[in-house]
């Protein structure tokens, strides 16, 4: 997977702060600042219905982390956490599942290890019976160095992030896979830009495709973005129904330097709140 010069700087710095911050820590201080818009949490987010949260996971954790998320996951996650091959892709699961559930577990009040997941037809997990707050609604997506989560309170939510690399058959998976007015807004774009553009369109499909939990198991093609970047985005779905009629909206979520990411919300005129989380030396 290629990074841009600017992008691996990005992590470079990342990376620095990760460390101070792992130190800090380690003595006691507090933690650094995170980057605007990525605001640090409180230990107990409060959510409403009229704001979502998104939060950004630096998958990149320092092993004494990693093996205290570990410790939070049921025993069919560390199965499936075995099952990989390489150790990076392994320790990307376990950092991406035991954030999960640190993060889940402060909304409950619960502790990690506590919760439960089931799964949808098209496996989009969800809190189980066992867990009483069902109305915590959340979505996953993880590319590169990073995932990115979305929690809601009893609206469902869907969330997509992917590293802006170079897809030579871009075009032609939009010709494919894209609404004829996507496609056209692609063919005309400069070379340069068709790269973002053509990331920019995929997460907002896919975030509302996650939303629904169908998942790329219904056609991308169905769902289609209004407007180019720059403009503020609506969201058309299924053969052309209005986003008013069906009542989902683009919500507000910021990519790190190189990525794209989008947020999709059922309901109407619902904020966003965004979070960077990091280890604070306890893990609820
Ligand atoms: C969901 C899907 C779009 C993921 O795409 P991706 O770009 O590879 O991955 P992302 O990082 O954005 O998202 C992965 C996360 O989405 C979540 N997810 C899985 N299936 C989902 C679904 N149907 N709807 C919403 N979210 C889903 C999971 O949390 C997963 O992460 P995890 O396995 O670590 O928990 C794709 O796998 C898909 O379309 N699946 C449904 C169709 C299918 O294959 N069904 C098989 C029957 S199980």
């Amino acid at each position: 997977m290629g990074r841009s010069r600017a992008s691996i700087r990005r992590l470079d710095q990342v990376s620095a702060q990760r460390a101070a911050a792992a130190s800090a820590v380690a003595d006691g201080k507090t933690m650094l600042t995170p980057p605007a818009p990525w605001s640090a949490p409180t230990l107990q987010p409060l959510l409403s219905r009229h704001c979502v949260h998104a939060w950004l996971v630096h998958l990149d954790q320092p092993c004494e982390v990693l093996n205290h998320l570990s410790l939070t996951l049921s025993p069919d996650e560390r199965e499936r956490a075995d099952r990989y091959r390489f150790a990076r892709d392994r320790a990307c699961f376990i950092t991406g599942r035991g954030t999960l559930r640190c993060i889940l577990a402060r909304y409950i009040g619960c502790r990690p290890g506590d919760l439960g997941f089931s799964y949808g037809p098209q496996g989009r997990p969800e809190l189980d019976e066992r867990t009483e707050h069902k109305w915590v609604h959340f979505n996953v997506s993880h590319s590169g160095a990073f995932a990115l989560y979305g929690v809601a309170w009893d609206r469902r939510i869907g969330v997509d992030l992917e590293c802006v690399r170079g897809i030579p058959e871009a075009l032609s998976i939009a010709r494919h896979f894209f609404s004829p007015s996507e496609y056209r807004a692609l063919l005309t774009a400069t070379p340069e830009k068709r790269q973002s553009q053509f990331f920019w369109y995929w997460t907002r499909k896919e975030a509302f495709l996650k939303a629904t939990g169908d998942g790329l198991a219904h056609p991308l093609r169905n769902v289609e973005i209004l407007n180019g970047p720059g403009d503020s985005a609506r969201l058309l779905v299924s053969n052309g129904q209005k986003t008013d009629e069906a009542g989902w909206s683009l919500g507000r979520v910021v990519p790190p330097e190189g990525y794209e990411a989008a947020l999709v919300v059922e309901g109407r005129n619902i904020g966003t709140e965004m979070f960077l989380w990091d280890y604070t030396g306890r893990f609820s």
